[in-house]
């Protein structure tokens, strides 16, 4: 399938671990073909830990021939400053953005009476206002170009709540409205914007969760391991790499006439229609 993505700028917030990471890494990765045509893809992604992130550019630059360049952002995405920070970096060192993966996000897991607002305010200020943030920053750009892909990657508690994930759960439900409302706004502008809401899918915030519901129920993280996997059809995990797959294809033109869409990444999980 030809993706035809040479040459493109993204933006990968939460690009130095997990799902954003394999995000980064698949995006650079389409830049090898480009390279071999001598074209240009320039990659940006945020996260705060610096460290990680220069580790991160260094696994990415570790595929060859890609052709494209990727520069890190340290910021704080928490913060509208963060995010206007991040946006205006990229557009100064790449005169252009074409793709925005919103993708940080970082709810804690726990019961209702464990979690007190600051739970619930980091989750929104992180993802629900990070993402909104960040659409309104590069909009203007996009707007001027009409042309622009935007990739939210959600998650499957906005569609169905889980005990012990409120904040999370909310969160999620919130940008799935938003994904869908603003969708048809920026559609006159050839703008696009789609939900990928993965399941249960092997990162490190995924061990994370499973420890923090393992103590908010008093059992073991193997306990927690098994049942979820238990329940999911198709038995297994997701890969990071799934879920990048998918979002390479949503912000290529074979995806053109789809906006607005959410699509699972699951294993099958999700009830109902
Ligand atoms: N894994 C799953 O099972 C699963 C399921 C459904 C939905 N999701 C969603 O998928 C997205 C990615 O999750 P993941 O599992 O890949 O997480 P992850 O492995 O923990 O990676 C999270 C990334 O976000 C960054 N980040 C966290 N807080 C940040 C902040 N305040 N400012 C800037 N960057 C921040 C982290 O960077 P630093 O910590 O280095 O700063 C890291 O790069 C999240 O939105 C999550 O809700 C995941």
């Amino acid at each position: 399938m030809e993706l035809e993505l040479s040459g493109k700028t993204a933006i990968v917030t939460g690009g130095s671990a997990g799902i954003g990471l394999a995000t980064a890494k698949a995006l650079y990765r389409e830049g090898v073909s480009v390279a071999m045509s001598n074209d240009k893809s320039l990659r940006v992604y945020a996260a705060r830990n610096p460290e990680r992130l220069e580790q991160a550019v260094s696994a990415i630059q570790s595929f060859s021939n890609s052709g494209g360049k990727v520069i890190s952002i340290s910021a704080d995405l928490t913060q509208a400053e963060g995010v206007v920070m991040v946006v205006s970096t990229a557009l100064e060192q790449f005169g252009q953005i074409d793709i925005l993966i919103n993708n940080a996000g970082s709810a804690r897991a726990g019961t209702f009476l464990d979690l007190g607002d600051d739970a619930f305010l980091d989750a929104w200020n992180l993802k629900l206002l990070g993402y909104i943030r960040f659409v309104r920053a590069i909009l203007p750009h996009l707007k001027s170009r009409r042309d622009g892909r935007i990739v939210n990657i959600i998650g499957g508690a906005g569609r169905t709540p889980r005990p012990n994930f409120l904040p999370g759960g909310t969160t999620n439900a919130a940008l799935l409205n938003f994904t869908r409302g603003i969708s048809k706004e920026l559609a006159q502008y050839n703008i696009r914007i789609n939900a990928i809401s993965p399941g249960l899918t092997a990162t490190e915030r995924a061990e994370q969760l499973a420890q923090q519901n393992a103590q908010a129920r008093g059992v073991s993280v193997d306990e927690i391991k098994a049942e979820s996997l238990q329940a999911i059809p198709l038995g297994k995990i997701v890969k990071p790499e799934e879920i990048a797959a998918l979002a390479l294809f949503l912000v290529s033109d074979l995806a053109s006439s789809i906006t607005g869409a959410e699509i699972l990444v699951d294993g099958g999980q999700t009830p109902g229609v």
